[in-house]
């Protein structure tokens, strides 16, 4: 079976063959961008277009590399001067775009199923960069991929999600993909950060790190999202990194070679140790950057591919 989409949205909608067709030809990648000629022409005479309805570091640097390094014309639109703060709306902008003929759009915006709409409008294959508490469906596919490499294996692994997961489409992209893999997921944080309805996909809950991180293989942290929140969380920082921070003591409780992962950007001190976050021993975080990069790549390239025997 090879990947049919038009466009990804989401992980909901993926197989566990899709999956793993993306993160094979994101290891091609991979090799290609540790060359000193990181080039190829897949994207060569297609437009992509980013729309970052929300700030964005590392992901639209991560999609802008991505299609540069395939060839594609890739444009940044300045969402915070363009017209939607003249008044006009995401659609009206979107087909705007769309009269321009793009090929691949990459949107990013603060709510929740906006990106999905917007897809239903164009002419061109769209890839979700996230949408409020979501989906992120490349962290998704890029943090499989990092425990791919780092455990040689996608399956039947013990997965802690740590922290925020309410308001974190990082968290749930990830269930899904990983439940999808068939592992074992606990997620782990205060009851007001961590809703009993992700029990639909087969996690367990913890409110407490000692219980929750015992013997497990990955550790993935997730950012406290200070911005997605209205007030009472939490007591205080400094109350939440005692329980909730992951740090060299609780680490020692999941399996000896576990590994640490955070989607970035990190909050050192609140939810995870600085010097943990940068201990090349336990912690992927620089190589879940990485793959951010090769897993774009691959699935432009697979939306491509159907683009053009479309047309
Ligand atoms: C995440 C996001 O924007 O959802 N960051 C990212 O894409 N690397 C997580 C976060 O903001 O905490």
């Amino acid at each position: 079976m090879r990947f049919a989409h038009r466009h990804l949205l989401g992980i909901e909608h993926l197989s566990q063959s899709d999956i793993s067709e993306i993160l094979d030809l994101a290891e091609t990648y991979v090799a290609m961008n540790r060359q000193s000629t990181k080039h190829s022409d897949v994207l060569s005479g297609l437009t992509q277009i980013n729309m970052f309805f929300e700030n964005s570091t590392r992901t639209q640097a991560s999609f802008e590399l991505a299609g540069k390094r395939l060839g594609a014309d890739v444009m940044n639109m300045a969402m915070q001067a363009s017209s939607i703060k003249k008044g006009e709306t995401l659609i009206d902008t979107a087909m705007t775009l769309n009269a321009m003929h793009p090929d691949l759009l990459v949107v990013r915006h603060p709510h929740s199923g906006a990106v999905d709409l917007l897809a239903q409008k164009v002419n061109c294959a769209v890839l979700n960069a996230g949408d409020g508490r979501h989906e992120h469906p490349t962290q998704a596919l890029l943090d499989a991929l990092t425990i791919r490499r780092a455990k040689g294996r996608l399956h039947r692994l013990n997965i802690a999600i740590c922290g925020d997961v309410a308001h974190s489409r990082v968290a749930r992209s990830n269930l899904i993909l990983l439940g999808k893999m068939e592992n074992r997921i606990r997620l782990i944080g205060p009851p007001t950060l961590v809703p009993s309805q992700f029990a639909e996909f087969g996690a367990e809950n913890y409110d407490d790190m000692n219980e929750g991180l015992k013997d497990v293989d990955v550790v993935m942290m997730l950012r406290l999202q200070k911005e997605r929140m209205d007030g009472g969380f939490i007591p205080s920082e400094r109350e939440y990194y005692h329980r909730y921070g992951l740090d060299a003591a609780k680490l020692a409780l999941a399996k000896p070679d576990a590994i640490v992962m955070h989607p970035g950007p990190m909050n050192r001190g609140v939810e995870i140790d600085g010097t943990l976050a940068d201990d090349i021993n336990r912690s992927v975080i620089q190589e879940q950057v990485e793959m951010g990069v090769a897993v774009r790549m691959a699935a432009m390239d697979l939306l491509a591919r159907n683009l053009r025997e479309a047309a």
